[in-house]
């Protein structure tokens, strides 16, 4: 079976490509590399040991697609293209909009132009909004989302099933990720943000490479066991590795499907400070700072629908995604520009 990766040569996408090579799946690689650098490839390939087919093409360039699609032949996509930055699309609506939204109306028109009605959609805990409960089911109500960023995903969740009803020979995934942290094993592939991290762990690792003074905590003022967030953090090879198992799901005939992604384990912000030296050795500098606007206090999965009908479950606990995330960046400092 051979998967078109939009976005693969990212963050999550690449440790995906890895785990779609060892799993046997041909693979086809698309990126602008708007946010990406095409050595996680090369990367990814002296890890598998396979090349990796990569196209320099935007999901919004119709043309460029579809060539690549006449070429290939696949049979699904995993879709991970698309911008991802939540302050920037506060001020950058149109771009976030056009990018994610348009970019996918022309991906999924060219999918089933050339017969390869499967798609597997990288979705995120976003769209619950401030959640109605914790643990969340997937049944808990979706939310107002603070960001264009998140609407596009709640959107794109829309749009997509809609499709799917409509068409029932469309397969469409829905996967909604909680907090993807860590790095492959090896220590080459990993995140690598462009200029100052937003998110919390590579935040933390630049500053205990050096690259940043201090961390500052977003707020300790939550109902929450110490006062800071509380996120579901999970491995990025489990993550990985859920799409694998989707893709099982896939040769099922899936029709429409909604999993979380996420280990069902909540953890502070001062937790994973903790955690990460404990696992690394290395401290972490902090103050506490203000709330971020659009934060909410508390935030993890129930993965029980993931484990009873993909039969996944995550591998990795917290000490294994601190050390595999300060690996990378030890080995890293300064990401793929070295
Ligand atoms: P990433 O930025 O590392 O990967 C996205 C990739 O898509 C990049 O390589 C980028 O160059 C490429 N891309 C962007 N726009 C494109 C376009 N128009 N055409 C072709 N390629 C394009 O981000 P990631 O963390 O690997 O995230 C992958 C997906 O998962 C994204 O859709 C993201 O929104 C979603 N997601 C991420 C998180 C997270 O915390 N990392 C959480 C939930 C959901
Ligand atoms: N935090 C800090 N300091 C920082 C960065 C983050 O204290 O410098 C805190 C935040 O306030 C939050 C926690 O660390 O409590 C996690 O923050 P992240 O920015 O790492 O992650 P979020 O949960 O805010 O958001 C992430 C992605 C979203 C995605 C969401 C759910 O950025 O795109 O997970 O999947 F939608």
């Amino acid at each position: 079976m051979k998967i078109l990766v939009t976005g693969g040569a990212g963050y999550i996408g690449s440790h995906t490509v890895v785990e779609l090579q060892n799993a046997g799946y041909d693979v086809v690689v698309i990126d602008n590399l708007s946010n990406a650098s095409e050595k996680s490839l090369e990367r990814v390939a002296k890890i598998t040991g396979k090349e990796v087919p990569f196209y320099k093409v935007d999901i919004r360039d119709r043309e460029g697609l579809s060539k690549v699609l006449e070429k290939e032949k696949v049979d699904a996509c995993i879709h991970f293209a698309g911008l991802k930055a939540v302050g920037e699309s506060v001020s950058k609506p149109w771009e976030y909009y056009d990018n994610n939204i348009a970019g996918t109306l022309i991906l999924v028109d060219e999918l089933r132009k050339h017969n390869a009605k499967n798609i597997i959609f990288s979705s995120s805990a976003t769209v619950y909004g401030d959640p109605a409960f914790v643990p969340i089911t997937e049944e808990c109500p979706k939310g107002q989302c603070t960001n264009p960023y998140g609407w596009t995903k709640s959107m794109l969740e829309q749009i997509l099933s809609d499709m799917q009803k409509a068409d029932p020979e469309w397969n469409v995934i829905l996967l909604r990720y909680f907090n993807p942290i860590g790095a492959h094993k090896s220590g080459t592939i990993g995140e690598n943000p462009n200029g100052i991290p937003n998110n919390l762990m590579p935040y933390i690792t630049q500053v205990a490479v050096g690259k940043r003074k201090e961390l500052t905590i977003f707020g300790n003022d939550y109902d929450t066991h110490d006062g800071t967030g509380v996120r579901d953090y999970i491995h990025v090879v489990d993550l990985a590795d859920g799409h694998v198992k989707a893709l099982e799901m896939i040769k099922k005939k899936a029709g429409l499907k909604i999993y979380n992604l996420g280990t069902g384990v909540g953890y502070s912000v001062l937790d994973i400070v903790k955690n990460f030296e404990a696992a690394t050795g290395v401290k972490v500098p902090y103050v506490i700072g203000p709330r971020r606007p659009g934060d909410i206090a508390t935030c993890y999965a129930s993965a029980e629908k993931a484990k009873n009908e993909l039969n996944w479950v995550a591998k990795y606990g917290i000490k294994e995604m601190c050390a595999d995330s300060w690996n990378w960046q030890k080995n890293n400092p300064n990401g793929y520009e070295d």
